[in-house]
């Protein structure tokens, strides 16, 4: 006996297979019983298809991001309570994740006291970025130093600065909690300077630019370091409570009084381009 000729379903199943659409294929049944009880146009049903294939592959570019990036957790722009942080535009931050910034190889820097959201947001930039295919690393600043003190040590400095300077975008979180040792900001310089107008870095600081010398040990590498990051720049500024403290309001106004806010980035000696440039 003959055997069947196979439906158009099971010919479009094929052929998802074929391109290797599997998001696309788990959803084809659903999908396809929707447009036959007349819930869905045919153009709908496609764009749902496709947006299905869409959402696996994204998935799939975070579960790998997450494996090579060190993303510390998964944080995103959705988890994000705006009205608990007013100071925040949410227009600037959402115009942020649509990645513009990478194209024109921007940095962005968040500033504020602790528990304020910036990690939060350096690392739903980092995974957006990770979703649309961008190759993404995220260090806390110390961490980031050790390992180019490391590298320096093994005589593979130039080999540690090349791997990152190669992520389209590099988050540098905790600027200004731990100390950082002469060599420390010289490296740090280093990684700068390498991924100046080259790549995005997104950093977050607890400290106004004024106080980056004090931290670097070196008034004057700090400001040739400020210059470069500014010139091409978005600051977010964030002042406000900490939401770790949301719920011991009480204890938040005797920690934070008076209210540490960093100040606007002034540094001694930085050349005039940076300021005009950096978009605020
Ligand atoms: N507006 C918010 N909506 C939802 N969750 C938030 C918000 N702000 C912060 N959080 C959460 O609160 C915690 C602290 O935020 P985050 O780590 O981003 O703070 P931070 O500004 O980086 O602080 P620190 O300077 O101490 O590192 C995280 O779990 C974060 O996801
Ligand atoms: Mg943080």
């Amino acid at each position: 006996m003959k055997a069947a000729a196979p439906s158009r379903r099971d010919r479009i199943r094929a052929q998802l297979a074929d391109l290797k659409m599997p998001g696309a294929l788990e959803a084809l049944d659903e999908v396809l019983t929707r447009v036959d009880g007349g819930g869905v146009t045919a153009s709908e049903a496609i764009e749902q298809l496709l947006g299905a294939q869409i959402t696996l592959r994204n998935n799939r570019r975070l579960e790998a991001a997450m494996r090579s990036s060190r993303l510390p957790a998964i944080k995103t722009l959705e988890d994000f309570d705006f009205s608990f942080q007013p100071s925040i535009k949410r227009e600037q931050i959402d115009s942020l994740h649509e990645l513009g910034f990478l194209e024109r190889k921007e940095n962005v820097i968040f500033l504020g006291p602790p528990g304020v959201g910036k990690t939060h947001l350096a690392i739903s930039l980092a995974i957006a970025a990770a979703q649309s295919g961008r190759r993404v690393y995220y260090g806390a600043l110390a961490d980031l130093i050790t390992s180019l003190e490391e590298a320096k040590a093994a005589g593979r400095l130039g080999h540690r600065l090349k791997i990152l300077t190669y992520p389209s975008l590099l988050v540098i979180d905790e600027i200004g909690y731990l100390p950082v040792s002469q060599t420390g900001a010289m490296l740090f310089f280093q990684l700068i300077n390498r991924r100046y107008e080259r790549a995005s870095t997104v950093l977050t600081s607890n400290k106004g630019f004024e106080e980056w010398g004090q931290i670097l040990g070196d008034e004057v590498m700090a400001a040739a370091l400020i210059d470069r990051l500014l010139h091409h720049c978005h600051i977010v500024n964030i002042r406000g409570n900490s939401y770790r403290m949301r719920k011991h309001t009480d204890l938040s106004k005797i920690l934070h009084s008076p209210p540490a806010e960093p100040s606007p980035p002034t540094p001694k000696g930085t050349r005039a381009r940076a300021k005009e440039k950096t978009t605020i």
